[in-house]
């Protein structure tokens, strides 16, 4: 059932969605999903290449409708065209997400300051750009609407070799509180999803390169054994842009098979000891009563 679609037919018709990040990856399987729920979609990324690809595909897969316009988010010009564009070609804009990141795993003290700041300006600096020309136009037309912002589980919990991104990400989680409470009175909702692992070609190959992917299965670091399938993400992020989550605000939502706190509980490591040990050492721990 978790890999179905799970909002009903039309919930998201007469929406118009703008999806950074659209062209690849778990941006354009939440694209196909709202373009199957009735949504316009709007697509930006820096190659142009890839989007308008992606907006023929999806096009002609759903019978919707798919705007590309190429866009480094790090631009605040740029992000401003994006969204002229959107109004231009579909009269308004509805939701906002803000998916485009870059990362890579390094330890940091080989990163040059320049390699940090990359990671910085596509994350938080792209999220914030974004949010702001969308925002400020949202709040001059005085059109309720919402963001999502996609972050990752390391955002609360920090992480070792991931360290610009995890800055970023945190940064994008407080923003996402912070305009949640700021902007509420103007009808926009901000909201957040923190993804374990969901496997994609752009996530893969930077952060499990080689046989890294083996070495290192995921996996192995959730709880329910699996690693998560892109129509789940979808499903979650149509919902949280719908007006079936119209209470939910400033919210994260994590969705990682319990992968983060596995790796938080002191004791979780006991997993590792064989069932029929338990017996043993319950009659140890029995036999301190009293002690
Ligand atoms: C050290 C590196 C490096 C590496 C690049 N740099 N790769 N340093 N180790 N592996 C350095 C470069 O030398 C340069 O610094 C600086 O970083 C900028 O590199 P450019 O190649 O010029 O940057 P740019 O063309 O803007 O590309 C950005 C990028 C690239 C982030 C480096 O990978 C990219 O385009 N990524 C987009 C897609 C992506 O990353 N998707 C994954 C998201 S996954 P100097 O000093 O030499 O100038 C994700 C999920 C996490 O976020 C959770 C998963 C479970
Ligand atoms: P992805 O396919 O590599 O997606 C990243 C997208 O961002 C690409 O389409 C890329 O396109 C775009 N992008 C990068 N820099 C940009 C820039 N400066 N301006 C505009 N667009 C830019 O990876 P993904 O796995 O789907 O990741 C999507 C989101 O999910 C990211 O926010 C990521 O942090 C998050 N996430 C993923 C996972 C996972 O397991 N996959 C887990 C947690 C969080 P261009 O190169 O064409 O610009």
């Amino acid at each position: 059932m978790y890999n179905q679609p799970m909002l009903r037919d039309d919930a998201l018709k007469g929406r118009t969605i703008v999806i950074t990040g659209g062209g690849t990856g778990l941006g354009k399987a939440m694209g196909t999903y709202f373009l199957q729920l009735g949504a316009d979609l709007v697509i930006t990324s820096r190659k142009l290449t890839v989007i308008e690809e992606t907006a023929r595909e999806l096009e002609s897969l759903t019978g919707g409708k798919v705007l590309a316009v190429a866009c480094d988010v790090r631009e605040y010009v740029q992000v401003e065209h994006v969204l002229e564009e959107a109004v231009r070609v579909f009269g308004k804009v509805d939701s906002l997400i803000n998916n485009a990141a870059g990362n890579f795993i390094s330890p940091t003290e080989r990163l040059s300051a320049n390699a940090f700041s990359s990671i910085i300006d596509i994350v938080l600096k792209g999220s914030v750009n974004c949010t702001l020309a969308f925002g400020k136009h949202w709040i001059k037309e005085k059109q309720p609407a919402s963001i999502l912002n996609i972050v990752t589980t390391y955002a609360f919990t920090g992480s070792a070799y991931v360290v610009p991104s995890a800055c970023a990400k945190g940064g994008v989680l407080a923003m996402t509180r912070s305009l949640a409470v700021e902007w509420g009175k103007y009808g926009i909702r901000t909201n957040a999803i923190a993804p374990g692992p969901f496997p994609t070609k752009g996530a893969w190959e930077r952060l499990l390169p080689g046989d890294l992917a083996e070495k290192f299965d995921f996996k192995n670091r959730v709880p329910l054994k699996r690693v998560g399938e892109h129509q789940e993400l979808a499903n979650l992020a149509a919902f949280l842009v719908s007006d079936f989550s119209a209470y939910i605000n400033g919210e994260v939502i994590t969705i990682d098979g319990g992968e983060w706190l596995q790796g938080a509980g002191q004791f979780n490591g006991l997993e590792a000891i064989p069932g029929d040990m338990w017996d043993m050492l319950e009659q140890m721990t029995r036999a301190t009563k009293g002690s």
